[in-house]
């Protein structure tokens, strides 16, 4: 069967977007805070973009820093509790040029298996020997981590909030087991940025460790409302990359426009806590809804509310029956996630009508499809 992948959408408001002649109701945004078309966001790239012109023209190491980066770099920092931070053209770039540049030949990578593409790909371009653990299965990685020379560096990479299913890191046994070992932890904050947290640091601060994680990075596509990424640890660390991260090196820097709207993403971020609250409030409904009406939801506080559907054909058959009654979600089939899934995500934007809506929809199309919903 066919199943359009590349869906037109004329603007990426939060909730509610055009597509082609009708409006289609946003559930598979990451744009969690629902800040991409907020006025202050916009405002502020609009200057820049009137201030500094429309792009750098060059690497940040030769002609292509701004004032903007090297505030945001700061600020990043902070929010993050590290002495620095590194900012690349986007959230892939930052995972790869790190892990790339970081661990030496001699060095061990111990990866948890459900990592998202840009940190596999930068752990197998490093010269470290690479192990992977079972998704967030610490018995494992204590076995991993037994097993490795006492001469070998060790880097334990993790998710904070995994992308696709949505759950958070065991991060307070990952450190415990990391510690004799001397092992480093770099955790990637896409998904827990802006989400989770008493500051909206991620994960790492909503389980109390973020202090004891290493390396932290995040990317600014989701919470941030902008494009790009970053990197935050010691400044040693840090001046490292800047001289070392190939993406870094060579590659011309994120245009003021885009820098601009992160500072003020962030700025809303830090002043606006009610924002993530309403999020985790939506999200929390909507697991609870979907599992009253015996859908099975993976188990999880996040967004990010993830729908086992069994069978890849029922899965882009559900999502297009959706579409077609204006709701738009995110098939995730295997191998990309353990299970196929319906990737449901919740915005600060959705409103409790928001959710009826697909919710009833979800039952009707389930029903005309003749999907089982319960299958586990
Ligand atoms: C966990 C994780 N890390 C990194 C990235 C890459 O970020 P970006 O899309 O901003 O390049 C993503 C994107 O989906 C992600 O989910």
């Amino acid at each position: 069967m066919y199943f359009e992948v590349f869906n037109d959408r004329e603007g990426c408001a939060p909730a509610e977007v055009r597509m082609g002649d009708r409006t289609v109701l946003m559930f598979g945004s990451n744009d969690y805070l629902g800040l991409i078309t907020h006025p202050k966001v916009k405002e502020a790239a609009t200057q820049a973009l009137q201030k500094y012109g429309s792009g750098c023209s060059g690497s940040r190491l030769l002609n292509g820093t701004l004032d903007l980066h090297v505030k945001l770099e700061a600020d990043l920092a902070a929010l993050v509790r590290k002495e620095a931070a590194i900012i690349f053209g986007t959230g892939f770039q930052a995972n790869y040029a790190a892990l790339s540049a970081l661990a030496e030949k001699g060095d061990v990578m111990i990866c948890d298996h459900n990592l998202h593409a840009s940190l596999v790909e930068g752990a197998l371009r490093s010269a470290a020997r690479t192990v992977r653990f079972r998704h967030n299965d610490l018995e494992h990685l204590e076995r991993c981590l037994e097993s490795c020379p006492p001469e070998e560096r060790i880097l334990i990479v993790s998710e904070g909030v995994f992308s696709m299913e949505g759950d958070i890191a065991d991060l307070p046994g990952t450190i415990r087991l990391a510690k004799p070992y001397g092992a480093r932890i770099y955790v990637d904050e896409a998904h827990g940025l802006g989400v989770l947290g008493p500051t909206g640091a991620g994960a790492a601060e909503h389980l109390g460790v973020l202090d004891e994680v290493d390396i932290i990075m995040g990317t600014f596509s989701k919470s941030l409302a902008s494009v790009g990424g970053f990197v935050a640890s010691s400044a040693a660390v840090i001046d490292y990359l800047k001289h070392t991260a190939r993406p870094f090196v060579f590659s011309a820097s994120l245009p003021a426009a885009s820098v601009a709207a992160v500072s003020a993403a962030l700025e809303i971020l830090k002043t606006e806590p009610e924002r993530r609250q309403k999020l985790l409030g939506v999200a929390k409904r909507l697991r609870q809804e979907l599992r009253a009406r015996g859908f099975a939801v993976l188990e999880g506080e996040t967004p990010i509310v993830p729908v086992v559907i069994q069978e890849e054909i029922d899965l882009c058959r559900l999502c297009k029956g959706l579409l077609e009654e204006g709701i738009y979600t995110n098939p995730v089939l295997r191998p990309a996630a353990a299970q196929n899934l319906l990737r449901i995500s919740c915005t600060a934007a959705h409103t409790d009508q928001h959710v009826d809506r697909l919710l009833s929809t979800l039952e009707k199309v389930t029903r005309q499809l003749g999907i089982e919903r319960d299958t586990r």
